[in-house]
Formats: structure tokens, sequence, C-alpha cells
């Protein structure tokens, strides 16, 4: 209140010096104006009076002059009159002013000057106007002088008037100025700030509220904005120490991201983590006249991106949005995530043939199917490889950039897109201890052995400290591929090879996905499915899932066939059931993808015109972008989640699923082929290409016991959670960081490659 008051007094206090200026400008003009027209009559009138004296004062008739005056004195308007000879001695003037010496001084002054002389003069206490001038006869001699004199008192009048009526203005002033302050004060700055304060308070208490209950107003926007970044902060630190406690309670050690910063801070001595993959976390796209930041579906990016959350560190990757670069410094980096800065992004500028050559052609034409058993034959062209090459020199430059100066420091590098990077770094820097983590799956020998650079990719691998897989099959087959191709030891009980006196282990980690009560940001409430499908104009009361990039390997055309196969085996299923299909569009320049995403919309197509009805689809297909709290309620509403991959490193949906079923409710349908299935046991495990197997699953999916279904997603979420993604940085990092002090092999490896 005191504020508002001193803002009231600031205010009027203003106004008040506004006012009286302004009223002191217009009393000046109004002053010289009224003058100006008193000087204008008095100067009419004289020149009238001269003209009627003049015979009476030639003649010296004293007595026709004292009548004039007589007469001319008591007309209206005029408040005295005298006129003397040219000598300056009073012939004749109107009572009481004739002896006054400042009137004849005035008479004395216009008859020597022989002009007109005007004066505002005190008489008989009364401020009044004087005009005198010298009065001629015919031939222009001066033949005396005429006083006139005017009552001002009038102009006086006025100027109080104009102060009277500018000092009532400003009162209305003052007071309409202090009621919309007072409005203004109350509606726009105490009311937020006191919802604000109230929305704090409660917070602090304990009660979950609804970000939506802030101040949205323009004044409080920004402020609202870092309150809610701040209570987040505040919820997941709380339920972070809670769960500490409760774990120390029953003695159990989970994975947290408080943990894991420690545990890193520890492991390398506070120096910072650096990753290097091809995908970035977070892509600035224009759209229209905006820009929106989004973050790219694919598993290295829901893996990464809370673990970077955690740590800290530099993320080095291929800066792929069209707006990319109007948000990097000079070193092309930008804090991420932009609205809660945590970590430092580091973009990689690649021109559109290295794009084409290193990320579509040899990475997602050759190595992609290669590795994936999907029955696609990969392309091997000589110019991709050329690409893919310079590529990895490129980000290696960026790698060797970030580190400079660092002391052993640790590189964690994404992926199949960097085969030959771990080599590139360690023969430039032998201390830096880097790991390569490859997130898709490794095939047989035989399969590998088809691509023509097989051994340069391999011996880039084996620069790395420490190469993961998700799977120990995975480890398996890549010590084979390696034990046939390159000439090196093989050390089997410790997994791990060892090539010109480098060592490389080689050992399965479990990718994984931040595991939270209620998802960090995002509402807690319960889906609320028939709304969810109502939206979609389809009226089905069981609702299935799914969530891929539109990839071949992903295996959507067999979930769909699983779903006619499941309505035409169980037509009580139909209008019943639909499955919501969110599909991200994905490499689409590749023309095998173009493909299959007309595939997948052709297939959808006519499996719902098979069985055409007004208000409900078996197949709702959403073929574009959604970010992750778009996914949530769908999460969260479905009753089963389909996840029938063809082949797959890990596959991060049925985790993201699992640890979204906080109600311990919905059932999973894993493909045997994804490496999440190692795991996962307790899902609906099925072969993608056996539709019946799938329908029977979806079936059984929707039809087990509630006490099953409860039981199993219960276990499920006891292993994502335990096996989270902070547990696999966790162990990664201690690996890697025991590697390099136990094996005695800090020596760079030679230039060239010997293979
Ligand atoms: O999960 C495998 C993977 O290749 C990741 O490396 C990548 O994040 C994801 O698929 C998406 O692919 P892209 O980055 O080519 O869109």
């Amino acid at each position: 209140m005191r504020m508002t008051a001193r803002l009231i007094v600031a205010l009027a206090l203003a106004a008040g010096f506004v006012v009286a200026g302004s009223t002191y400008l217009q009393m000046r003009a109004d002053r010289s104006r009224l003058l100006d027209d008193l000087r204008r009559r008095c100067a009419i009138l004289a020149e009238s009076i001269d003209t009627a004296i003049d015979p009476a004062l030639s003649q010296r008739d004293r007595g026709r002059i004292e009548q004039f005056v007589e007469r001319f004195g008591s007309s209206g308007g005029l408040d005295g009159l005298a006129i003397a000879n040219n000598r300056g001695e009073a012939l004749a003037a109107t009572p009481g002013i004739g002896e006054k010496p400042i009137v004849s001084e005035l008479g004395r002054e216009a008859m020597l000057g022989d002009k007109p002389v005007a004066r505002m003069i005190d008489l008989q206490g009364r401020q009044r106007y004087a005009y005198a001038v010298a009065l001629h006869s015919d031939d222009g001699v001066v033949t005396g002088s005429l006083v006139v004199l005017q009552d001002t008192g009038y102009i006086q009048q006025r100027m109080r008037d104009v102060w009277r009526h500018n000092f009532f203005r400003l009162l209305i002033q003052v007071f309409l100025i202090s009621l919309v302050t007072l409005w203004i004060v109350r509606w726009n700055v105490l009311a937020p700030m006191a919802q604000m304060a109230e929305w704090m308070k409660r917070l602090r208490a304990g009660e979950l509220m609804e970000p939506s209950t802030l101040p949205r107003a323009e004044l409080f926007g920004p402020m609202a904005k870092e309150v809610k970044t701040f209570a987040r902060h505040l919820t997941v630190a709380k339920s972070a120490a809670e769960e500490e406690a409760r774990l120390r309670q029953i003695s159990e050690s989970l994975w947290t991201p408080e943990r894991l910063k420690d545990h890193v801070k520890t492991k390398l001595g506070g120096q910072p983590l650096v990753v290097v993959s091809n995908r970035e976390p977070y892509m600035h796209r224009f759209k229209g006249r905006e820009v929106e930041v989004i973050m790219p579906a694919g598993g290295v990016v829901t893996a990464m991106d809370p673990l970077m959350k955690a740590c800290g560190g530099t993320w080095i990757a291929h800066g792929a949005g069209d707006a990319d670069w109007e948000f990097v410094d000079q070193k092309n980096r930008v804090k991420v995530p932009p609205d809660d800065p945590q970590y430092t992004l580091r973009r990689v500028a690649l021109t559109g043939e290295e794009e084409d050559g290193y990320y579509y052609g040899f990475s997602n034409e050759g190595l992609w199917p290669l590795c994936h058993v999907a029955h696609v034959r990969p392309d091997f062209r000589p110019d991709d490889w050329a690409f893919y090459q310079a590529a990895n020199r490129k980000f290696a430059d960026a790698v060797l950039d970030e580190i400079e100066g660092l002391e052993s420091p640790c590189v964690l590098a994404q992926d199949y897109h960097f085969a030959l990077l771990p080599r590139m770094i360690k023969e430039k820097r032998p201390d830096a201890r880097v790991a390569l983590f490859w997130h898709i799956p490794w095939p047989n020998p035989e399969s590998f052995g088809i691509c023509p650079w097989q051994t340069e990719l391999l011996y880039g691998m084996l620069g790395a400290d420490l190469v993961g897989f998700h799977t120990q099959y995975y480890c398996n087959n890549f010590l084979e591929t390696v034990d046939r191709t390159l000439e090196c030891r093989i050390d089997r009980e410790r997994f791990s090879v060892i090539k010109e006196e480098h060592l490389t282990a080689v050992k399965p980690f479990p990718v994984s996905v931040h595991f939270a009560a209620s998802p960090q940001g995002f509402s807690a409430a319960p889906a609320d499915k028939p709304a969810l499908l109502k939206e979609l104009h389809s009226n089905a009361g069981i609702l299935g899932i799914g969530v891929d990039r539109v990839d071949y390997t992903k295996g959507i055309l067999e979930r769909f066939r699983a779903v006619e196969r499941l309505l035409d085996k169980y037509p009580a299923y139909r209008g019943r059931f639909t499955l919501v299909q969110i599909g991200a569009p994905s490499r689409t320049h590749i023309k095998r993808y173009n493909d299959f995403l007309a595939e997948t919309e052709a297939e959808a197509d006519r499996i719902n015109w098979r069985f055409k009805a007004s208000s409900w689809r078996p197949i709702v297909l959403l073929n574009r972008h959604h970010n992750h709290r778009e996914i949530l309620p769908y999460y969260k509403a479905a009753d089963v989640c389909l996840v029938t991959s063809l082949s797959d490193g890990m596959n991060l949906v049925c985790k993201e699923f699992i640890s979204a079923r906080d109600d311990e409710e919905g059932a999973l349908v894993l493909s045997r082929f994804a490496g999440a299935s190692r795991e996962l046991t307790d899902a609906l495990i099925v072969n993608p290409y056996d539709i019946d197997q799938v329908a029977e699953a979806i079936r059984y999916a929707i039809e087990m016991p509630e006490e099953e279904r409860r039981a199993r997603m219960k276990r499920l979420r006891e292993t994502v959670k335990e096996n989270n993604i902070y547990r696999w940085a966790g162990n990664l990092i201690t690996e890697l960081t025991q590697i390099r002090f136990d094996a005695k092999t800090a020596s760079a490896p030679p230039e060239s490659p010997e293979v």
C-alpha cells in the first residue's frame, strides 16, 4: 500500500507541475492579449479626443475643456481622463487624478517623445492602465497632452479565474490518476504477485500445482516461466531426495541423476563429459516466420539427453535444423535445453553433399540395412564411403578442439555414424578415454562380411578403449567378426580385443530411459481415453498404441496386418479396438524410406476401408513428429503397446511406455528381435513375422486377467526403474575409466592402419 501511495503522490506531483506550467503560460498569453486589446482601445479613444478637443485647446478655452473632460470622463469604460497644456500644467481632469504627479509625468513623457506612452500604475490602491499621448494642432504643433486611465480589474479577475479553473481541473486529474493507478497496481501487479506467492507457498507445502494456475499477465509472463522451471527443479530435487532417503532405508541402490552426477564428478575428476553423435538433441526449425525447437525422435536423443542434463558437458552433433545457425555463438555452441539450459550443444555444419554421402548414403543405405536384418539390401558406394571418412574427420576435429587443454578427457561417441572417429581421436590424443556405443544390432560375421570396408571400420572402432552394445549377443557377434577379419588377440574371458598393444573392451550396456514416478514436468493426471479417441474420430473402447520413426525395421506393416487378423478372427473387436500409430517421418530423402512411408499409409487405408464404419477406424495413422508431451497421454491411456520391430538394437519406446504407466496398467507386446526383449521378459514376446501370433498376443493383452496384467506391469516397471539411463551411463563411465587405469596400454596407436 505504501508503494501505491508513493506512486500516486509522484504522479500527482508530476501532474501538478504540468498543470502549473501550462497555467502560467496560458495566463501570460491571455494577459498580453487583453493588454493589447486595451492599448488598441485607448489609442482609438485618444485619437477621437485629440480631434474633438483641438479647437478648445487652440483657443485656450478652459471652460470648454473642463466641460469636455467632464462629459468624456464619465463615459462607460473610462476610469479617468486628464488634459494638460504644452507646459505640462493640468487644464482639466476627472476628480482625483489631476493633481497626481504620475499623471502629469506621463503626459510630459508623451509630449517629449511625441509618441504614446502606456504603463500599469498603482493609483489609490488600484492597478490601472495609463495611456498618454501628445495632442497636436491642425498644423502638427504639440499643444498639450492627454492621459487616459482604464480599470484593469477585469484582467486580474480573468487571471484568478484561470488559476481557479485549472486548480479544479488538477484535482479531477489527480483523482482519476489515483483511481487508474490503484486499479493497475491492484489487478496487474498485486493480484498476480499474490497469486504467485500463494502458488509458491502451496508448492513449498508439497501440494502438486498445475503451472496453468500461474499468472499469465504480460508483465509476469517471463517471471512465471522462470518460476515454473524453478518449481520443476525443486520437484525433481525433492523427489530425488525422498527417493534417496527411501532407498537408504531399504538399503537399495538406485541410480538417480544426482548419483550419476556425483559418480561422473568422482570418476572424471571434474572434467566435462564430451558426447558426439550425428543427431542433435534440440533442433531449431523455421515454422512460417516463427522458430520452433523440437527434440528429434530416436534412441540416442531419448537416452543421452537426461544423462547430459544430469552431468552437464558438451554434446557435439550435426546442426541439421534450418534455423540452427541463428542461435549459435562464434564457436557454434548453444546452451540447451533452450528454456532451461543445462549443458552445451556444439553444432557441426555439413554441406548437402556431405550429408547425402555420409548420413543418407553410407550410414543409412549401407550400415543401417547391413546391421539390421530386415531384408533390405545395403548399398555401398565408394563416393559415400569417402564422405563417411571425411565427415568422421570433421567431427573428430570438433571433438579435438573441444578437449584441447583437458587432461585425460572422456569422450562418448555414439552409434554407427562414427566407426572411424575413435581412432582419429586416439591418434591425436592417446591420453583421451574414448568409448563408442553402437546403438543398433551387430549382425553375424557372415552378414557383416559383405561390407567392402569392413576392415577399415573395425580398425577405426578398435581405436576406442571401450566398445559398447546393448546385448551380449551383439558383443559376441562383434568379437567373432573382429576375429575373422583382423589380426589381433581376442581375450574371451575379459571380453576384449588387443590390437597393436591397445586394448579395447567389448561389453554390453543395455540402454534405457529416465524413469520417474511422474514424468518430469508433465501432468501426472490419468489420460482420458474416450476423449483421445473421440478427437481421432474413432469410437472404440480399447486402445492400442505404436510409436516409431517410420522405418522399415520397425515392423509397422506387420503390426497393421496383425490388427487386421485380430478383427478377422475375433469380429467382436470390430468397432471396439483401435490402434493409434504415431509415426515420425524419417530419412525421407532415401527412396526406400519414402516408399515405406507411402506403404504404411496405403496399408492403413486398405485395412480401414475393409472394415469401414461411420464412427470407428481400426487404424489411426498419425504420420508427423510428436513431442514427448503429446505422446504421453497415449502411453497413459493405451490398453496395449505394440513394439513389433523386425530388428532393433534396443527399442526405447517400450521402456518409455512402461515408465509412463504409474497406474501399473496396460500390457506390452514386444518383438523378440528387439534388444529390449532380453530384459523385459514380462512382456508378451512375439515373432513379428508371425502375424497370427501377434494377433493372438494383442487379444491376450486385452483379455488377460487384471491381476496378471498388473503383476506383469509391476515387474516390468521394477526392471526399467532399476536399469535406468543413469545406471547405463554410470556403468559405461566406470568401465571406461577402469580400463584406462588398469590396462597400461596408453600408447598411441600407429598413425596408418596396418590392417
Ligand atoms: O536408435 C538408432 C538410431 O540410429 C539413433 O542413432 C538415432 O537417434 C535414431 O535411430 C534416429 O535416426 P536418425 O538420427 O537418422 O533420425
